[in-house]
This record gives structure tokens, C-alpha cells and sequence, in this order.
């Protein structure tokens, strides 16, 4: 069985969660490790099962044992090694966030078109893998719930834990693209365009940020210089408007709720089990009876499957020669989203996104 090989960039905390990706046997094998942090890299190998470790991935790019890169690198690399590696003729899945911007996501759709037959993916996609997101999917695409008006999308993350450090480009806007909003902010755009499907058109968007802030003295999140809560009113085409927020470290509980509504019939639902209700619960008014709520039933989320869905989805497109579950043109609309988010919060007006 031919399975796909790929060399690895970046040995940092998140490709150490992916190596189960290269090593559960399936479609998908790790044949190189390159980081300049030639420590990190020689520690992450064995788990790997790779024993080529270069400081410089430019070293691999030639190289005809290698058909594809896994990019785990800080954001603000994605888009040059990105190129790199297209126009060395080999598939790609990136660490989200994808790109810093829209224009860098153009430029990789230009070096693509370059070579269509190559498959590029960002990672951002795990979370279409949990049977929530396909079910949501499933009753948007089949009209169930009518014409769908409305989305409120709210999710609230934790306080990080007092003394908590994180590596220098995490607090840098210029380095991750920005805070909450594009750590967290990459999956949630990546759902909604994964469940609204040709729903998911932005046209324009009226946003507001604001930085992480100390909570108490003691408890100071480890980047003060990037946003951590984002609220954006999207108005789509076709008459949707969807409600992001999505806020971190603040003097509150943690949150998650999704809420789709349409003119038929509407569902609350998670990401995955980490909703207040888990599962997804379908309403709607029958006749003249009292509102009726069907919890559907859904295979329980494994983290596991969650976290290497993209690797696998990638070594699958590229062997069955389809498209992967999250495409450049489904990026460049999640880039238009983030552009337009900032935009509109530093001007305090309403942003028509780019297209
Ligand atoms: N940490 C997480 O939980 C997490 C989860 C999902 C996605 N991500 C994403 O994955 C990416 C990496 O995040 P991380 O937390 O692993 O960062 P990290 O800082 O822990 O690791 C980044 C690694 O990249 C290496 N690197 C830097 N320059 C390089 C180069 N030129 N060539 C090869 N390697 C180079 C660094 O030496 C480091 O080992 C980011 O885009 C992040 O948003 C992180």
C-alpha cells in the first residue's frame, strides 16, 4: 500500500502532538525532521520514527523521497516555506493559521495554479472530523432548517495558568497575524465555512478587538501585546449574518455555543464534547404544539482522530487525487474574514471583505 511521505518542519509543542499522524500505520509515514533547534529536533525523532534530522528544510526540498511537508512552524513562516515547498513540486498541509493575511493566501494560490495537481491543506480543519460538525453540515446542505438567517458563534476560553510562559512569537502581531483571534479564531472560521459549505459567502464585517490584560497580579497571561477577545457581526450574501466572538482569560467561565437558526427549524451544538450540552440538538415548532428539541445522536469525539484528521485527510486527497476538506479557496475567504475583522476594529467601521 503506498502511503504518502512527508518530511516535517518545525519540532516544536505541536508536532510533538502530531506524531501519531506519521506512526498509526495508515496512509501517512514521517521520513525527515528539520528545525534549526537541532535539540528539539533530535528529541522529537525517535517519536517520529524518522532518523533524517536537518537545521535547514531547504535541504529536503529536492529531495525525491519526500512527496509532501507538514509546516509546524510560527505563522509568520508559513507563507515562505509554503512556496517553497510548491515550487519544489510537493503537497503541503500548514499549521494554521494559514497565512498572516489574504494577500499571502493569493500568493500561494498563484504558485498552485503554477502546479494544480499539488495539494495544500491547513491544519485548522481538525475539528470537520467531529460528527457534530458533519451532522450540522449535513442539515445545512439538505435545506432542513429552511432558510438559514442566523448563526451566533461564541466561545470563551480559560485563564492561562499563573506563571504560564509562551515562546516569543506568540506576542507578536507581526509574527502569529494576531492573539485569540487567530489562534483559536483559525478553527472557528475553518468550521463555519466547513458547515455553511457555499452558505459561508462574507461580504462584510463591523468587529471589535481587545488585548489580553493582567487579571490579577499574579495571574498575567503571557502575551499582553496581542488580542484576546474578538467580537465581529459577518453579513454574508444571501441574507446570513453570523455572530463570532470568541474571548480568552477573563473574569468569567468558560463558554461554547453554537447556534444555528433558520426559518424551518434550528440546532445548538460544540466543536467537539467541550460544549456546556454536547451533542447537537435539533428544534423546531410542529403545528400548534410547544417547541420540540431532538438530541441526535453522535458517535463520542476522540481527541486522538481529531488532532491527525488533517494529515489524514491530506494523504487520502492526495491518493484518491480529490480535494482535501479545507481548500485555498475556503482560506482565502477565512483570511478575508480575519482582514476585515481588523480593519474594521481599528477603524470602527463596517469592512466589505476582499475577495
Ligand atoms: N501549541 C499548540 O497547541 C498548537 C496547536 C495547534 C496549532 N499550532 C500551530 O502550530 C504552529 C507552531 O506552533 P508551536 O506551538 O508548535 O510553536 P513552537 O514555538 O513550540 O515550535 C515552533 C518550532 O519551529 C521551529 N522553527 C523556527 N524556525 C524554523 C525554520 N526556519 N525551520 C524549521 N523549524 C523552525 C522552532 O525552532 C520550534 O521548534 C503555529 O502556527 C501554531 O499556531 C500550535
Amino acid at each position: 500500500m503506498k502511503k504518502i511521505r512527508y518530511a516535517v518542519v518545525g519540532a516544536g509543542v505541536i508536532a510533538n502532538y502530531m506524531a501519531r499522524a506519521f506512526t498509526e500505520g495508515r496512509d501517512s509515514v514521517a521520513v525527515a525532521l528539520a528545525d534549526p533547534n537541532l535539540e528539539a529536533a533530535h528529541k522529537l525523532a525517535p517519536t517520529l520514527g524518522v532518523t533524517r534530522v536537518v537545521a535547514d528544510y531547504h535541504a529536503l526540498l529536492g529531495d525525491p523521497e519526500i512527496d509532501a511537508f507538514y509546516l509546524a512552524t510560527p505563522p509568520f513562516l508559513h507563507r515562505p516555506m509554503t512556496l517553497d515547498v510548491l515550487r519544489a513540486g510537493k503537497h503541503v498541509c500548514v499549521e494554521k493559521p494559514f497565512m498572516l493575511n489574504q494577500a499571502e493566501v493569493r500568493e500561494v494560490i498563484a504558485a498552485q495554479k503554477a502546479a494544480p495537481h499539488l495539494k495544500v491543506t491547513c491544519n485548522s480543519s481538525r475539528y470537520h472530523d467531529a460528527g457534530t460538525a458533519r451532522r450540522a453540515r449535513q442539515l445545512v446542505a439538505d435545506g432542513a432548517l429552511g432558510q438559514l438567517y442566523r448563526v451566533h458563534f461564541e466561545q470563551v476560553t480559560p485563564a492561562s495558568k499563573p506563571g504560564a510562559t509562551l515562546p516569543p512569537w506568540r506576542d507578536d502581531p507581526a509574527k502569529n497575524g494576531g492573539g485569540i483571534s487567530f489562534d483559536w479564531g483559525a478553527y472557528d472560521l475553518d468550521w463555519l465555512s466547513f458547515v455553511l459549505g457555499d452558505k459561508f459567502r462574507p461580504r462584510t464585517v463591523f468587529a471589535t478587538t481587545g488585548n489580553y490584560f493582567p487579571l490579577t497580579p499574579e495571574r498575567v497571561p503571557p502575551c499582553l501585546n496581542v488580542d484576546g477577545r474578538i467580537c465581529a457581526e459577518i453579513i454574508c450574501d444571501g441574507g446570513l449574518t453570523i455572530h463570532w466572538e470568541r474571548r480568552a482569560c477573563e473574569h468569567g467561565p468558560a463558554r461554547h455555543n453554537i447556534e444555528f437558526r433558520g426559518t424551518k427549524a434550528g440546532f445548538d451544538t460544540s466543536f467537539l464534547a467541550m460544549g456546556e450540552k454536547p451533542g447537537l440538538h435539533l428544534h423546531s415548532y410542529v403545528g400548534a404544539e410547544d417547541l420540540k428539541t431532538v438530541t441526535l445522536p453522535d458517535a463520542p469525539p476522540d481527541w486522538q482522530d481529531t488532532m491527525v484528521f488533517s494529515i489524514r485527510d491530506l494523504s487520502r486527497a492526495i491518493l484518491e487525487d480529490r480535494a482535501p476538506s479545507n481548500t485555498l479557496a475556503d482560506n482565502l475567504r477565512i483570511h478575508g474574514v480575519f482582514d476585515a475583522t481588523i480593519a474594521s476594529a481599528k477603524s470602527q467601521q463596517a469592512v466589505r471583505v476582499g475577495e
